[in-house]
């Protein structure tokens, strides 16, 4: 589509959002970056670097709209299976991606957050992160919380050994004090809407616990090409939706 169109159409777009609803927390798996490179006739490693090039922008448009969270699925558990050489080119590019874009980020007022497995993290890209995360706590705006070295699974099983190790008996064991053992437990809230982007129709372990009573949307877009008008085509989806939380229509609506 050309630009002119496109922008319109992002116009369009904007006109039926109800800034009133706007989801709080917003997940993405972004997803297709590997399909990306083939239909280019380039390596998945290119289809990486194109792929963190998406993030700024989508970065930018969720802040000025209004959201609180965005948490980025980066890099799964289930992804040290992949070829090493691919694996550690992730690991560069995370901490040379974030280190370029942090001037930018606290000039947007953007917090940062890093949410995952700390332990098998490679201690350098951990540092790097940790640094990023620090300078930018004092901002207000927009949380924007990378997701490495991340599973749901792996999440509940850290969870579950803290609570362990901190004492609590059987009958102290609720909903809520897992949440408050969950990873970024201070931070991160249930994820409202959970985007998909590439056409998969799974979760791959993300946010097993938060995504719960989280809405789903499936973008069948390669996330190197994801843009803001797919953005506002999910909120808008998102919006037309009725949360009932097990309740009843009228209930709801009460
Ligand atoms: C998502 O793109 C990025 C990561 C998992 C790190 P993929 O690399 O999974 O892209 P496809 O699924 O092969 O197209
Ligand atoms: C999920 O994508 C993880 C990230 C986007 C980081 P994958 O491409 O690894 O997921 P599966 O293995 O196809 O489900
Ligand atoms: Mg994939």
């Amino acid at each position: 589509m050309p630009e002119q169109n496109r922008d319109e159409l992002k116009k369009e777009l904007m006109a039926q959002v109800d800034k009133n609803n706007i989801p709080a927390h917003i997940a993405i798996i972004m997803d297709g970056n590997g399909r990306w490179a083939k239909k280019m006739g380039q390596s998945r490693i290119v289809g990486h670097h194109e792929g963190a090039r998406r993030v700024k922008n989508i970065v930018r448009f969720c802040n000025d709209i209004g959201v609180k969270h965005l948490s980025l699925y980066a890099f799964s558990i289930e992804n040290w299976l992949r070829p090493s050489m691919e694996v550690s080119a992730l690991m560069r590019l995370f901490s040379t991606y974030i280190i370029k874009e942090r001037d930018g980020l606290d000039a947007e007022n953007v917090r940062f957050e890093f949410c995952g497995r700390r332990e098998t993290m490679p201690p350098k890209v951990m540092e790097e992160l940790d640094r990023i995360v620090n300078s930018l706590k004092k901002n207000t705006g927009l949380t924007l919380t990378v997701c490495i070295n991340y599973g749901g699974r792996a999440e509940i099983v850290d969870a579950t050994k803290k609570i362990i190790q901190e004492g609590y008996k059987p009958e102290d064991i609720t909903e809520e004090l897992i949440s408050q053992h969950l990873y970024c437990s201070d931070i991160l809230p249930d994820v409202d809407l959970m985007v998909r982007t590439s056409g998969e129709m799974r979760t791959s372990n993300f946010h097993i616990w938060r995504a719960a009573y989280s809405e789903l949307y499936f973008s069948p877009v390669l996330w190197p090409e994801f843009d803001s008008v797919e953005m506002l085509k999910a909120i808008i989806s998102y919006q037309k939706r009725e949360r009932r939380f097990g309740m009843t229509s009228e209930q709801v609506q009460e």
